[in-house]
C-alpha cells in the first residue's frame, strides 16, 4: 500500500480507481458544527466538557447501541460497546486481546483487507487463509483450515469475515450461508470477527451479529464511510464473557478497553461528539441518512459494470478479461491477461495515467496475480470513462499472447 501511495503522489494527474473513499462533496463544515451543537444540547453539557481526556470506552456507546438496534436489528447493552479510533484500532485491539501467546492463530477469508493482515503481522499472530468461493466463504475449507491449524499445535481463535460487499472482492454472503457460518463457528469453537464498513451501500441482509444468539460474533463498525472518515471514529461490540483466574467475569469490551488505555487512551471526545450529534439528528438511522450517497455509489457501480462490458467485450481481448459484479459496496475485482505487480502499477500511472490496486496487496505473502481491484465510490462519471479507456489501452498493450 505504501508503494501505491508513493505512485499516486508521483503521478498526481493519474485517474485513480485505487482509494476506497466516500464522496468528498457530501462533506460540509456547517454539518460538523451543527452535529456538535446537537450533541451538546442533547447531553446538556458545555463544549468545554469535551476539551479534557475522556473515558476509555468512549462517550457515545448509548447512541451507537441505538443505531445498531435501528439499523441492524442488533440488540446490545451499551456496556458491550467500545468506541475506537476507526475500525482499524478496533481490529488491532481485538487481535491483540486474542493473542495470549505464540500458540494462537487467526483465520481470514482470502483475499482480505490489508488492515487486518497488517495488524496481525505487527503482533506476530499467524493468519491462515480460508477460501471465499462463490458464497463469500467456503465452509468446507473453513473446517479443513481449523483442522490443519490444530494439527500444527496452534489454537484457531477467530475467523475474520466481511459478509457485506467485502473489501476487496465485493462479495456478499447470502442469509443461509450466514446461518451456516454461525453453526460452523459453534461447531469449531471459533469466534467470528465481523467487519462491516460497507453494509449500508447495497441490499440489506441481517448482519451475523443480528443472528448471533451465542455471543460468537465480535462486531466491528465504523463511521468512516457513513459520516466522516476524518473523524476517525469506529467501535467494536464485544459482549463475550471473559472468566478470570480469580473467578471474576468481565465483558470482552472491558478487556479491550484495558488495552486501548495504553494504545490511544481514549477516542477524541470532540470527534465522538460530532458523530454522536449526527446519530441523534438522524434519529440513529444512518441507513436512511445515507440513502443519497448509497444511490450515487450504486449509479457508479452500474456505470462501471457497463463501462467494463463495453470495453472488454471487444474481440481484441478474446473474452480474457472478466470481473466480479457485486450488488453494492465500493469495490470490484478484474481478472486481466497479464501479471499485475508494482512494475505494472508504475507503468500504468506514468504512461497511461490510471491507478488501481494490485490484488497481491490483499493476499498473504504479496504474490503477484493477474487481478486488480477497482474502486468506484468516489469517481466522477467523465473521469470513470477516461480511466476505463486508459485501463483498456494498458491491458491491450500488456496482455500476454
Ligand atoms: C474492510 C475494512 N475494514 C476496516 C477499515 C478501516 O476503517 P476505519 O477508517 O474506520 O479505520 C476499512 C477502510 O477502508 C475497510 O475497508
Amino acid at each position: 500500500m505504501n508503494f501505491l501511495n508513493e505512485v499516486a503522489i508521483r503521478h498526481p494527474h493519474a485517474i485513480s480507481f485505487a482509494a476506497g473513499r466516500p464522496i468528498d462533496e457530501h462533506f460540509d463544515a456547517a454539518d460538523v458544527h451543527r452535529w456538535l451543537d446537537v450533541y451538546l444540547k442533547h447531553e446538556g453539557i458545555p463544549a468545554s466538557a469535551l476539551f479534557q481526556y475522556g473515558p476509555t470506552k468512549g462517550i457515545i456507546a448509548e447512541p451507537v447501541a441505538r443505531h445498531l438496534r435501528a439499523d441492524e436489528g442488533i440488540e446490545i447493552d451499551p456496556a458491550a460497546v467500545l468506541v475506537t479510533v476507526g475500525a482499524q484500532e478496533a481490529i488491532h485491539l481485538v487481535l491483540r486481546a486474542l493473542r495470549r501467546d505464540d500458540r494462537d492463530a487467526v483465520l481470514a477469508v482470502a483475499p482480505t483487507y490489508v488492515g487486518f493482515t497488517g495488524a496481525a503481522l505487527t503482533m506476530d499472530l499467524p493468519v491462515f487463509d480460508v477460501r471465499d468461493g462463490d458464497d463469500g466463504i467456503d465452509l468446507d475449507d473453513l473446517a479443513e483450515t481449523v483442522r490443519r491449524v490444530r494439527h500444527l499445535g496452534l489454537r484457531p481463535r477467530a475467523c475474520y469475515v466481511m459478509p457485506d460487499f467485502a473489501n476487496p472482492s465485493g462479495r456478499s454472503m447470502d442469509v443461509p450461508v450466514r446461518h451456516r457460518l454461525l453453526e460452523a463457528a459453534a461447531e469449531h469453537d471459533l469466534l467470528l470477527i465481523e467487519d462491516n464498513p460497507y453494509g449500508f451501500f447495497g441490499p440489506r441482509r441481517p448482519s451475523l451479529k443480528a443472528l448471533d444468539h451465542d455471543r460468537r460474533v465480535i462486531y466491528v463498525g465504523t463511521f468512516a464511510k457513513t459520516v466522516l472518515p476524518g473523524a476517525r471514529v469506529g467501535y467494536v461490540v464485544a459482549d463475550q464473557r471473559v472468566h478470570a483466574a480469580d473467578g471474576s467475569v468481565s465483558l470482552f469490551a472491558d478487556e479491550l478497553a484495558k488495552l486501548k488505555s495504553v494504545v490511544t487512551v481514549n477516542t477524541s471526545p470532540l470527534a465522538q461528539a460530532v458523530i454522536g450529534g449526527r446519530l441523534i439528528e438522524a434519529d440513529h438511522r444512518l441507513r436512511e441518512a445515507n440513502a443519497g450517497p448509497a444511490a450515487e455509489y450504486r449509479r457508479n457501480l452500474d456505470r462501471m459494470l457497463a463501462g467494463l462490458e463495453r470495453r472488454f467485450s471487444e474481440p481484441r481481448f478474446g473474452g480474457r478479461v472478466t470481473w466480479t459484479a457485486p450488488e453494492g459496496g465500493f469495490f470490484l475485482v478484474v481478472d486481466v491477461p497479464c501479471v499485475v505487480d508494482d512494475d505494472l502499477l508504475e507503468l500504468a500511472a506514468r504512461d497511461y495515467g490510471v491507478l488501481f490496486t494490485p490484488m497481491s496487496y490483499f493476499l498473504r505473502g504479496g504474490r503477484a496475480v493477474s487481478q486488480l481491484r477497482l474502486s468506484f465510490s468516489r469517481i466522477l462519471p467523465e473521469e470513470m470513462e477516461t480511466g476505463l479507456d486508459r485501463l483498456a489501452a494498458l491491458v491491450a498493450d500488456r496482455q500476454l499472447p
